[in-house]
């Protein structure tokens, strides 16, 4: 049965900053993934915190908040049969430490916190995340 979902991703600032921007953009596109809409921004921290509201109980709320308004970002939504969990397999573990051999994380992250990318982990939260950016 077809299950074609969008999900959002984000490359966060560490890997913007590197010019990672299109090697990461070419790995979703053969891997199967449609980029529908892209762009570029920075955001405040106060948006930062409300796109990691659910996180808002956790030990590193402040920092991770601190850090994804920290520089650039590019926001994309993706498209496939299954988006959500084949981008997080793409993606790979949190810590790029744990992240398994040919995973963006793998190859790019630097820490936990400058992990490279982010990726929507529900549908619930994949149409949160996809509203919180692209309203309009
Ligand atoms: P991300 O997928 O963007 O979702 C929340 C982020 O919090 C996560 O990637 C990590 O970069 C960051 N983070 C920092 N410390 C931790 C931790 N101990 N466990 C999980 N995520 C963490």
């Amino acid at each position: 049965m077809s299950n074609l979902e969008k999900t959002l991703s984000i490359i966060k600032p560490d890997a913007v900053e590197r010019n990672l921007t299109e090697q990461i953009k070419s790995i979703f596109l053969s891997n199967g993934f449609k980029i529908l809409n892209e762009k570029k921004l920075q955001i405040s921290k106060n948006e930062a915190e409300q796109f990691y509201l659910v996180h808002q109980s956790k030990p590193f709320y402040n920092d991770l908040c601190s850090y994804l308004s920290s520089g650039p970002i590019v926001v994309m939504i993706l498209e496939k049969e299954n988006a959500i969990k084949h981008n997080r397999d793409l993606m790979g573990a949190t810590n790029p430490k744990d992240a398994k051999l040919g995973t963006i994380r793998k190859q790019f992250g630097l820490s936990i916190d400058k992990n490279s990318v982010h990726g929507s982990d529900s549908l619930e939260n994949a149409t949160l995340e996809i509203e919180f950016f692209f309203k309009d």
